[in-house]
């Protein structure tokens, strides 16, 4: 990993460390950019230890406890029972935040803290907006708050991905303070596979030979790992990796997704592999890479990190996945939650080993160019340049 040396300074605020993908592109910024950039976390959690661990000082603020339990879809009465939370939490994130020349929001929930902090500490703000904000799973409350405090405290909102951007114009957003900037990977940590990388995966997961198509993400209703299952009805010798686990406490989709291969007649065919940290290696091992989210992508990390591991993928059309993938070029896009077209859609890859290999080949070169990790630590740079 390369660090940086020069004087910029900046805090990057998330509410959690645990591995979602708004939390990942915060490590791989914070690791790959100027040494002088730093996360700040309401808790504990693995991002803190893999950045303690790439030489970096993480800052942990205690008393988060009650702004965590905040959920999307919060009532006015929730938000207002945690507001003297945020204050004792912004105090802290304000001492902490003196030290930076800015300060970057990396959720919702750090929005709100880094607000009151930023006021307090005299630093600008800038957040960076991972959600496409007028997706009904946000309550009109939050989506309302959100973007009031955007509007009045954040010099400027990065956004993940021109989808996240409109729709937070749409919902009252100001334009001019709107940046993109793309999640950002490093090619040499997403190897190409061979036949024996594919082998080896299927003797760790017990899968048998013949096809593997992988699906990798968390455990949730709007990630589709059901749209997979059913899927898997139309292409009879095709195998399912899923790796992901449930976060953020929604145990019951994945009991609901067992249930369903039982159902469906799918024993032996799937394979749950629960949370992964090796996810480059794996896709690397897959037949195909799929992506079934039924509601728009904000932005999509394993569309990318499929592509990077010379992949072919099928994603789903949508928000970002739309600016990751030219339908036909470096990638096949399906409608969501349509099982019929993605296993049409896995059939025609299967039978056609030359456009897999063309489209994985196209992919692993336009995803390493357009999403380079080094492309958005240098975006990300340019925008706090505007507002140092
Ligand atoms: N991921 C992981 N282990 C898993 C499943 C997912 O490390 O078992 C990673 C995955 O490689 C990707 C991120 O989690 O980098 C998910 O990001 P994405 O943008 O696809 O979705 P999100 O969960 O942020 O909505
Ligand atoms: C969020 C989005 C996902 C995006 C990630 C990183 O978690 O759901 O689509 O890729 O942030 O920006």
């Amino acid at each position: 990993m390369k660090r940086q040396e020069t004087t910029e300074t900046a805090l990057f605020v998330s509410q959690t460390a645990e591995k979602g993908g708004a939390e990942l592109f915060m490590l791989d910024l914070i690791t790959h950019g100027p040494a002088g950039w730093n996360g700040g976390f309401f808790a504990d959690g693995t991002i803190v230890q893999d950045l303690a661990a790439a030489g970096c000082k993480p800052v942990v603020l205690s008393g988060g406890s009650s702004v965590l339990t905040v959920r999307r879809e919060a009532s006015a009465l929730k938000l207002v029972s945690v507001a003297g939370g945020v204050v004792t939490l912004a105090r802290a994130l304000a001492r902490a935040a003196k030290d930076y020349d800015v300060v970057c929001a990396n959720s919702q929930k750090a929005l709100f803290v880094s607000a009151l902090a930023t006021r307090l500490a005299r630093r600008p703000l800038v957040w960076v907006l991972h959600d496409i904000i007028t997706d009904p799973a946000f309550s009109r409350n939050t989506r309302r708050a959100a973007v009031l405090f955007a509007n009045l405290f954040a010099a400027r909102v990065v956004a993940n991905s021109r989808a996240s951007a409109e729709a937070f114009v749409a919902a009252g957003g100001k334009a001019d303070r709107v940046r993109i900037v793309y999640c950002g990977f490093d090619p040499a940590a997403h190897p190409q596979g061979d036949a024996e990388t594919g082998a080896a995966l299927r003797r760790r997961f017990g899968l048998k030979d013949g096809p593997v198509v992988g699906l990798f993400g968390r455990l949730t209703p709007w990630k589709g790992q059901h749209v997979l299952l059913k899927a898997l009805r139309g292409v009879p010798d095709v195998q399912a990796l899923i790796v992901g686990s449930a976060m953020f406490g929604q145990d019951a989709y994945e009991v609901e997704l067992r249930q369903m291969v039982r159902t469906e007649g799918l024993e032996g065919r799937v394979c749950f592999a629960g949370f992964q940290k090796d996810v480059a290696a794996l896709m690397a091992g897959v037949d195909i890479v799929v992506h079934t989210s039924t509601h728009a992508e904000p932005f999509g990390r394993v569309v990318v990190e499929g592509m990077l591991a010379g992949r072919p993928v099928i994603a789903t059309s949508g928000g970002g996945v739309n600016e990751i993938v030219t339908e036909g070029e470096d990638g096949l896009l399906v409608s969501p939650d349509d099982p019929a077209a993605l296993a049409a859609a896995i059939s025609r890859l299967l039978a056609d080993p030359d456009l897999a290999a063309r489209l994985a080949a196209a992919g692993r070169i336009s995803a390493a160019r357009r999403f380079h990790i080094d492309k958005t630590c240098g975006d990300m740079r340019a925008v706090l340049a505007e507002v140092r």
